[in-house]
């Protein structure tokens, strides 16, 4: 492992520092996948894949490293019952559903993807709300 390479190149054991990690990495993949949506970017199939399985990916990892007392230092997760009951693993489950089902479609054109890259971006908001604390 690098030194000092910055959290996007380690994975280490705080939750916290990883948790960030991907979902700067779902933050990336979303901004390639909403400028193509959006048409500031060109379609291209194979990008939209990537950025597709990227997010899926991420979203499924992302719960997976959520743990109790990780609520607390330099994280905007909320202390709700973090990854445990609630509405959370709804919104996993939903963000991880909507992205296999665009994945799936392997949309060939800026219309089709567009029609399956919507829920995509609506799943964000639907966890943020509850499990995302605005930054101080
Ligand atoms: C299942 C819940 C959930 C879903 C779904 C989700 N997020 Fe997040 N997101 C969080 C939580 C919790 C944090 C705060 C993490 C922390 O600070 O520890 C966060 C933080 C972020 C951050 C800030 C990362 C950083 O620290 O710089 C970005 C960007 C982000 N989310 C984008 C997205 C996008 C885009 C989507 C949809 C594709 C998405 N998120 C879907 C829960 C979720």
């Amino acid at each position: 492992m690098v030194v000092g390479a910055g959290m996007a190149a380690s994975a280490n054991d705080d939750p916290i520092e990883s948790r960030q990690a991907i979902m700067k990495n779902v933050g990336a993949a979303m901004q390639v996948a909403g400028n193509m949506a959006r048409g500031e970017a060109e379609f291209e199939s194979r990008a939209a894949l990537m950025a597709l399985r990227t997010l899926n990916s991420s979203i499924i990892g992302f719960t997976q490293i959520l743990s109790r007392g990780s609520d607390e230092g330099d994280t905007q997760g909320a202390s709700r019952d973090l990854g445990e009951h609630g509405r959370f693993p709804v919104a996993r489950r939903c963000a991880a559903e909507a992205s296999a089902a665009a994945i799936e479609a392997e949309p060939q054109d800026l219309s089709s993807f567009q029609a399956v890259f919507g829920p995509v971006g609506q799943s964000c908001g639907a966890c943020h709300e509850d499990y995302r604390r605005p930054q101080d």
